[in-house]
């Protein structure tokens, strides 16, 4: 079990959204734990002779899927139809995700993508985010974004590397500052303000993004569209 569900909760919500995907589409293959269900499911279906190709949002997903079979492509080649993400806090269809540190491409994959699929287990919904917004910032700019994001009210925390000693680098080679605002009332607003600091990369609130939340519970999936 991670953080948050279980395991059995993420892999029902994982494998219900995979029986979204039909031959001939192109899939954005979202990170993190729940995500990494649901390309372990597209990989069995692959086997199974479903004809798709992936479109991967981390190194961590380019791996997983080419342990699966899933054949790959960029965003050069193709656009995605549909792409299955996981979230860390969900609120109707807007979302703040980066707890793996990949909003930066996901936010680019997903937000291409015709129809955005999240897969969560029950204890990533919620009537008011509050979860700490992962902000990736270009390494020489992390002071100065800091500061301005306390000038927005929030409290920013460079994330460290848990197995070493220094900071986490995302696959862009940059550095993640996760910042509390406590609730967000207004979560269109603080992105807007977000986006327009320099150095800057992107931000993990993702505004009304989704196009279907499948929630893994204990005896089934909950499926909002
Ligand atoms: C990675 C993400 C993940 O989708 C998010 O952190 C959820 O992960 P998990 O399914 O392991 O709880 O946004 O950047």
């Amino acid at each position: 079990m991670k953080r948050g569900g279980t395991d059995q909760q993420k892999r029902r919500a994982a494998e219900r959204a995979v029986t979204a995907v039909s031959s001939g589409m192109v899939v954005g293959l979202g990170t993190g734990s729940t995500a990494g269900f649901a390309i372990d499911k597209l990989g069995e279906r692959v086997d199974d002779g479903l004809e798709i190709t992936g479109i991967a949002t981390s190194y961590q997903s380019r791996q997983r899927a080419r342990e699966a079979g899933i054949p790959l492509v960029t965003l050069e080649d193709a656009t995605p139809d549909i792409a299955i993400d996981g979230a860390d806090q969900i609120a109707g269809t807007t979302l703040i995700k980066g707890g793996g540190a990949a909003h930066a491409r996901e936010k680019v994959v997903d937000s291409a993508a015709d129809r955005l699929l999240i897969v969560a287990d029950p204890t990533k919904e919620t009537e008011t985010l509050d979860h700490p917004v992962p902000v990736e910032v270009l390494p020489d700019a992390r002071p100065t974004v800091s500061r301005r994001l306390g000038d927005l009210g929030g409290e920013p925390t460079l994330r460290s590397a848990e197995r070493k000693d220094g900071p986490v680098v995302t696959d862009n080679g940059n550095l993640v500052v996760d910042c509390s605002f406590g609730e967000i009332e207004e979560p269109a607003a603080l992105a807007r303000q977000l986006s327009q600091l320099p150095g800057v990369v992107e931000h993990g609130l993702f505004v009304g993004l989704a196009d279907e939340i499948y929630i893994g519970t204990a005896d089934g999936v909950v499926h909002r569209t």
